[in-house]
């Protein structure tokens, strides 16, 4: 029998793939342009923006962030996510490992490691999580999976639309610093989608995590998701931070992934221009893979990142983090 930790996850995939639930609210990528170089005087060939994340090579800065596990479909969906992450050279994140705390049999939805052995694999669990179980358990959903890292999820906007959700975030951010103390992996923060501000960031860096997803407003909005669901209190679709300006609230505060709303190879390198480390992105994943269509997906958004630094003349990662840009 499926809990109510199993089949919410299964909602949640099939609600985000069929109706969409994005913000109306952009990212603020439209308002960035990289400048054009007219004389790059490098080769397209040349270009090589591999980078290193958890401490392991990657062909492109580019993470497949949490979305699934924990129900039977799930397992094939980490595994074809997974396995595209190794063929190109990504990092890749499970989905939140909660439901395999209250069912442990279910860390099958998770391992991946067949199919990905060389890949930075990132655990899930929510925030609230932590104040219910100890760290040794938390460290045996990540050593179950053989992950790099923990990312822990902020999710406090959609558990509140949640009619069955935690709306009690004090002793979060403690919670979070003792894992930090004692896990056997480096930490990762990441929100869901509403935004990372500099304070918070401040704050995460303090508690001893060690990288930042900001997970902007303007891609997969999780009130919109939950008022799919069912009831919640209204008027918070488009609630949130966007994106651009959550890069540049948290750049320089911690390394960063910049995730929210980034479609296109394109997005992904202005928001490394913009100051993140990488980039990631959930819902056009999910939904290439459902439409078959995720070995071109991959395959186009790893190119236009590469033209996107060829006509900024950047050989590398480090030089595109340099291109110029221009506010429009
Ligand atoms: C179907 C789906 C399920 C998700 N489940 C999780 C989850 O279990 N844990 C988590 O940290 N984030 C989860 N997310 C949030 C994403 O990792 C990401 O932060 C958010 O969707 C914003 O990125 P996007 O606009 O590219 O989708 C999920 C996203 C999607 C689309």
């Amino acid at each position: 029998m499926a809990n109510q930790t199993e089949s919410r996850k299964k909602d949640h995939v099939n609600l985000v793939v069929d109706k969409g639930a994005q913000y109306t609210k952009t990212t603020g990528f439209e308002r960035v342009d990289l400048i054009h170089n007219a004389l790059p005087e490098i080769s397209l060939f040349s270009v090589d923006l591999s980078t290193k994340f958890f401490n392991k090579k990657i062909h492109y800065p580019i993470l497949i962030t949490g979305m699934t596990g924990g129900y039977q479909d799930a397992e094939k969906i980490n595994k074809s996510l997974a396995a595209a992450a190794q063929k190109y050279g990504l990092a890749f994140g499970v989905g939140s490992q909660r439901a395999m705390i209250e069912k442990p049999e279910l860390v099958k939805t998770y391992k991946v490691r067949d199919v990905a052995p060389d890949i930075p694999l990132l655990s899930n669990i929510g925030a609230f999580q932590l104040k219910k179980y100890p760290v040794d358990q938390i460290d045996s959903l990540v050593q179950s999976i053989e992950a790099d890292g923990l990312a822990i999820h902020l999710n406090a906007l959609q558990e509140v639309i949640q009619p069955e959700g935690d709306v009690d975030f004090g002793g979060v951010l403690a919670a979070i610093e003792k894992v930090c103390d004692k896990l056997s992996v480096p930490v990762i923060v990441k929100e869901t989608g509403a935004g990372i501000n500099q304070e918070v960031a401040i704050a995460l860096k303090k508690a001893g995590v060690k990288y930042l997803d900001i997970a902007g407003a303007g891609g997969t909005s999780w009130s919109i998701v939950e008022y799919l669901r069912g009831e919640g209190v209204p008027g918070f679709e488009e609630w949130g931070i966007p994106t651009v300006e959550c890069i540049l609230q948290c750049r320089g505060v911690l390394p960063l992934v910049a995730s929210g709303g980034i479609r296109t190879g394109i997005e992904g390198a202005k928001a490394i221009a913009l100051g993140a480390d990488m980039c990631g992105a959930a819902y056009p994943f999910i939904k290439a893979l459902q439409a078959d269509e995720l070995d071109s997906f991959i395959e186009t958004f790893q190119k236009q990142m590469k033209v996107c630094a060829y006509l900024t003349g950047s050989k590398n990662l480090s030089d595109l983090k340099k291109a110029k840009m221009r506010f429009l």
